[in-house]
């Protein structure tokens, strides 16, 4: 199920401003699309969802860290374009019952295998394994574009 939620806040540039909001229920960041802001992200998810409520170590902030660390890995390795920053969102849905999360990178052209074609890892393989863990932790998860110069891998799961 593709859920379309309303825009973030604030517009993706994809320009080296790192910017950060946080409305009722709904939050953004974007950073550069580099390896360090990847791991900085997963830690700002997990605080915000301190701010909403659930400790580090509850269930939901270590499947939302997980998930997040996976996707912004792969926007700052597969969807980095030099120069560019990738995006952050998070949103709360269905009365706070679902965490929706959204990774944009500045690579369209290039996109993951949708859900459920993804191959699975080779037993030795050293990677390949990203998605098949979204898979597992989220409920839904899947991949578009709103404009021509971006795209979006998006997940989401129930918190309670
Ligand atoms: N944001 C993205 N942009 C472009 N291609 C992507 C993106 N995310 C994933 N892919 C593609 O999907 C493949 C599978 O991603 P996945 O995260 O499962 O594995 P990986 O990143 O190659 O390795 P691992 O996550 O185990 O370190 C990637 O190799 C890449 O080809
Ligand atoms: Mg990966």
């Amino acid at each position: 199920m593709n859920t379309e939620i309303a825009p973030p806040p604030t517009a993706f540039t994809g320009r080296s401003d790192a910017m950060l909001t946080d409305s009722e229920g709904t939050f953004t960041v974007q950073l550069p699309g580099t390896r360090k802001a990847a791991r900085l992200v997963r830690h700002l998810a997990v605080r915000q969802l301190a701010v909403w409520g659930w400790p580090h170590d509850a269930r939901p902030s270590r499947t939302a860290g997980h998930l997040v660390g996976e996707l912004a890995a792969n926007a700052v390795t597969h969807g980095r374009v030099p120069g560019r920053d990738f995006r952050l969102g998070m949103v709360l849905l269905d009365d706070a019952r679902t965490l929706r999360i959204e990774v944009t990178d500045a690579c369209p052209e290039a996109r993951p295998a949708t859900p459920g074609a993804a191959p699975e890892a080779k037993p030795l393989a050293d990677s390949g394994r990203g998605l098949l863990i979204v898979q597992a932790l989220s409920d839904h998860w899947g991949v578009y574009s709103k404009t021509p110069y971006t795209k979006t891998v998006w997940c989401q799961f129930t918190v309670t």
